[in-house]
């Protein structure tokens, strides 16, 4: 079964078997089948942070799970949940369209529902996990349906147990946010901040937010529809205060965020740009020309071709300044 469709970055890989998912039953029944047991699995959702490094030899289960509600909340939060299969980017303007603040800095972000709590996505000073109530998992060893709150999903940046041994196996199948009733904007990050301010709005509506992360994701970040990514292909690192210090004696210049236990994270993107490889191309596989922290397929690359570039680019960045820099995206 062709996957050119199905993952952003347009490689060109096939699976053995596909099956797409629209409801919980056909899941289960997946899992407890003899016909399939015996396959490795995949669960795929908007393929936006995955790199296909191969065909893959097992069954790809597309989640398509669909539904939306308002379910209740508290004194200080409205509770709203939506199904794994749901797009992302079209549940968030939902909410602003309902009068809901509280998601619009992860606008226009790619993916789907049921992938956001895997790398606890972020974007513009805000993650997943800051307004996050619980997700419903099923979990195929022993065929059992629970829910998981924000402490047993144990989420960091661009982390959470999904991406670990012991939640790798566990099937998101819906995702509940609790968003505030007294809505401030969240306006720490300074980009955001100043284009907020450039519009003259000194008290701006959740959509203007939303309006203002999506215009500066449009100038910043390749449309997957055009030019195949996944977004930022490194995690950016975080070093101790001492290496930042030591790093800064020798690189004035160097991107670096204090973060609230101490440590630094650094900007993977001035790290690679310094490095020279902005714009450059390996094979197929190129390095964004607007931002190096985007890897893209020009057309016709490989799996490979990615890997071997961004090997390339973390044997130059390790050596200029003693930082590994680890992949985002998952690997197939
Ligand atoms: P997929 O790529 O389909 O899957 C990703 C991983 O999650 C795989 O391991 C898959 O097996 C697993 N998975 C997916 N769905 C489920 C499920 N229901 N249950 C269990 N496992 C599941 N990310 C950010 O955090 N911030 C950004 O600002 C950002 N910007 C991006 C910009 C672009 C242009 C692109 C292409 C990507 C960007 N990303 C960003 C990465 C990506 O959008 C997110 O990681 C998104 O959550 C992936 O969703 P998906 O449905 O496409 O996941
Ligand atoms: N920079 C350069 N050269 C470049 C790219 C960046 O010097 O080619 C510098 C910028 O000038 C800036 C700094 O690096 O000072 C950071 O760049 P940017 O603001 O573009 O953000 P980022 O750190 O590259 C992160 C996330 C994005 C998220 C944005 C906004 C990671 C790995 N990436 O990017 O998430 O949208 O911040 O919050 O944390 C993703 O995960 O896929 C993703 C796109």
């Amino acid at each position: 079964f062709p996957l050119q469709s199905l993952n952003t970055f347009g490689i060109a890989a096939s699976a053995h078997a596909y099956l797409r998912i629209t409801n919980t039953e056909q899941l289960i029944g997946v899992y407890t089948g003899a016909n399939w047991r015996a396959l490795p699995r995949l669960v795929l959702g908007g393929g936006s942070n995955v790199l296909l490094t191969g065909d893959f030899p097992g069954l790809v289960l597309h989640l398509a799970l669909a539904g939306k509600e308002v379910v209740g909340g508290d004194e200080t939060h409205h509770f709203v949940r939506a199904a794994a299969g749901e797009n992302w980017h079209a549940f968030v303007q939902w909410t602003l369209a309902q009068g809901l603040g509280g998601l619009e800095n992860l606008s226009l972000i790619p993916g789907t529902v049921g992938a956001s709590p895997i790398q606890n996505i972020g974007a513009y000073g805000l993650e997943i996990k800051d307004v996050f109530h619980s997700v419903t998992v099923f979990d195929p060893c022993d065929g059992s349906t629970r829910t998981m709150d924000a402490a047993a999903c144990r989420f960091g940046y661009r982390d959470s147990i999904f991406k670990r041994d012991d939640g790798r196996e566990l099937v998101i199948l819906d995702v509940t946010f609790a968003l505030p009733r007294c809505w401030q904007p969240n306006l720490r990050y300074a980009e955001l901040a100043q284009a907020v301010a450039e519009q003259g709005w000194t008290a701006p509506t959740a959509q203007q937010v939303a309006d203002t992360v999506i215009a500066i994701r449009r100038r910043k970040l390749p449309d997957p529809a055009v030019i195949g990514n996944a977004g930022s292909f490194f995690k950016n690192p975080v070093v101790s205060s001492e290496q930042c210090a030591a790093l800064l004696e020798r690189f004035p210049a160097l991107v670096h965020h204090a973060q609230p236990d101490g440590s630094e994270k650094l900007a993977a993107g001035w790290l690679i740009d310094q490095c020279g490889w902005k714009g450059r191309n390996l094979g197929a596989a190129g390095v964004y020309p607007k931002q190096a922290l985007v890897l893209v397929n020009n057309g016709g690359a490989t799996g490979a071709e990615v890997v071997a570039l961004a090997a390339a680019i973390q044997a130059d960045v390790l050596a200029k300044y003693g930082v590994a820099l680890e992949a985002e995206p998952v690997f197939v």
